[in-house]
């Protein structure tokens, strides 16, 4: 059984058939999938989803796209929220120095308010950072955001990042991007993430694996990652589940 780590069913490329794919991924080798938030309304609706289906569990947080929407008022909110036992995570918070969409200071101290929230409530973070390796490094650092622990997702930075970030104990996200042909450099990447390090995200509905790049994405669509990281990894298909699986049980679920 997989688990998926990071998903966006609440998006709207779902709305035509979100109740019956859902349904049907327990029938499909999927066990469980993180909703996760990006901004105070899918935060929202990814707790939504997470009370209507039991194997569906919710991040709520705010990503650096929408950084400007974190403010007192917001904070409460995700705290009050993170009371909801489905709520499993504190994400996707971070830097995004490639769409820079709001002020890199702001998106900064969004990220940090965040992290401290993660320590308040004691639950582990799940980080978006594009662009931005040593600015995100030293906020962890700064922060102390070990305490929590947490996912690099979607993982895209090099192999020297990689080896910083598994010192500080944080677990890598992969998926999609895996498969494609200009995956090489996150493939170099994997040769010093360690396997019990390792999550499982789809990010769907973006990033689909290769054959179906650039199509929607979904949870289904994972074991086309789990094949490519078996062989990056030299071990079966059956290991990778069971280990990735073991890795969020450790980091999400274990109570
Ligand atoms: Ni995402």
């Amino acid at each position: 059984m997989i688990i998926d780590t990071h998903a966006h069913y609440n998006d709207e490329a779902f709305d035509e058939d979100r109740d019956e794919l859902l349904k049907s991924l327990p029938n499909n080798n999927i066990d469980r999938v993180i909703n996760v938030g990006a901004d105070m309304n899918s935060t929202e609706e990814s707790v939504l989803l997470s009370e209507k289906f039991p194997y569906i569990y919710a991040a709520v947080g705010v990503h650096p796209d929408s950084a400007d929407e974190i403010n007192d008022f917001s904070l409460a909110r995700l705290e009050e929220l993170c009371k909801n036992e489905k709520v499993v995570a504190i994400g996707e918070i971070g830097l995004d120095y490639y769409w820079d969409n709001v002020d890199r200071e702001i998106q900064k101290d969004a990220f940090r308010k965040q992290i401290a929230l993660a320590k308040k409530v004691n639950l582990p973070i799940i980080i978006h950072s594009r662009e931005a390796a040593k600015d995100t490094i030293d906020i962890l650092f700064e922060e102390k955001a070990e305490e929590v622990g947490g996912v690099m997702h979607c993982y895209s930075y090099t192999k020297e990042s990689a080896e910083i970030i598994n010192k500080l104990g944080f677990y890598f996200g992969i998926g999609g991007v895996l498969t494609f042909k200009n995956g090489k450099k996150l493939r170099e990447a994997l040769e010093v993430m360690p396997l019990d390090r390792i999550l499982l995200e789809t990010d769907c509905p973006y990033l689909a694996p290769v054959p179906f790049r650039g199509k929607r994405n979904c949870s289904l669509l994972l074991p086309y990652v789990v094949e490519v990281l078996a062989e990056c990894k030299g071990i079966t298909t059956e290991e990778v589940e069971r280990i990735t699986k073991d890795n969020a049980e450790r980091l999400f679920f274990d109570k």
